[in-house]
């Protein structure tokens, strides 16, 4: 149904009679902070990780959301960081219906060749423990509370950088290894929660105007395949966080034997 939130909102509580709680990792600008919104907005209770201190949006939605929203410091390098953030979370939930592993990074300085002696270790070291790292210690700290609610849902954000079968690139090992490495923990994970009624599903956002996807052109044709026929969209937060609700809403359309892996429209990706 299209409509405004309230519609929206009344249209889920006949479909489902419940509000549903929500993570949402790196929730302070980008795609994060947008999934936030758009849950909050639906009527949904949210822990928004919050990793930057000089960005204060968040607060913004505290202000219109005091009761649903919580706030919650989180860095997903950080083994204590995460161990304390979910301490947070289980003090006022058991629940956890979807955890959305949003938090990344994109270094744009890994863009040594293999022909080049200028691959930077440090930066791959650095995506892998945040893009991939990152998401794991985030859903062991909170796999219990996530098969304890109704939708058990682990929400890996990845990347097409992550497809085998549709690489092309001869740099930036960093973040399609951090991305591969990714799809691969949803692999594993949803081996070890498929039997207690778990999901995992891999969402690539398309490419998003956002700090991470800044060089998509500001001026793109925003939600058009960037060629004719190419799986490949520029598109903004705010359009993937909606196609990102709905596919969340009906996860098991992509799932079976092994994760979905779908971009913000539906279309399946390639591994
Ligand atoms: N934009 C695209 O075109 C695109 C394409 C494919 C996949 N993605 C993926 O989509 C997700 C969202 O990215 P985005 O485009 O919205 O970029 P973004 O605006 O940079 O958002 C990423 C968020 O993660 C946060 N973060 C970075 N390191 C973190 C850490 N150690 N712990 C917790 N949070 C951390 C960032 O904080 P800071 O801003 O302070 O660093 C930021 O708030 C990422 O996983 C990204 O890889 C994006």
């Amino acid at each position: 149904m299209t409509g405004t939130g309230e519609e929206k909102r009344m249209d889920d509580l006949l479909r489902y009679g419940r509000q549903k709680t929500v993570v949402v990792t790196g929730a302070d600008r980008g795609l994060g902070y947008e999934l936030v919104r758009q849950y909050l907005e639906r009527g949904d209770r949210v822990f928004a990780g919050k990793y930057r201190t000089n960005w204060h949006l968040l607060e913004g939605l505290k202000e219109r959301w005091p009761e649903t929203l919580d706030i919650v410091s989180l860095d997903v390098r950080s083994q204590e960081s995460v161990r304390r953030a979910a301490e947070l979370i289980l003090q006022k939930t058991d629940a956890v219906d979807v955890l959305i592993n949003n938090a990344g990074v994109w270094l744009d300085h890994d863009t040594g060749t293999i022909l080049e002696d200028r691959i930077d270790y440090e930066a791959i070291l650095e995506q892998i423990d945040v893009n991939a790292l990152g998401a794991l210690r985030v859903t062991q700290a909170l796999i219990g509370a996530v098969l304890n609610s109704f939708d058990q849902l682990v929400v890996n954000v990845s990347s097409e950088a992550a497809s085998m079968t549709e690489c092309a690139k001869d740099s930036q090992f960093g973040y399609c290894m951090s991305k591969a490495a990714l799809n691969m923990a949803s692999c594993i994970v949803l081996n070890g929660i498929r039997k207690r009624g778990g999901a995992v599903i891999n969402l690539h956002p398309g490419w998003m105007q956002s700090v991470i996807g800044e060089s998509a052109k500001p001026d793109a044709p925003y939600c058009e395949p960037a060629r004719p026929g190419e799986v490949k969209f520029y598109t903004t937060p705010e359009v993937t966080a909606r196609g990102f609700l709905k596919i969340l809403d009906e996860p098991e359309r992509f799932s079976g034997h092994m994760p979905g892996f779908v971009n913000y429209r539906g279309d399946r990706m390639n591994w």
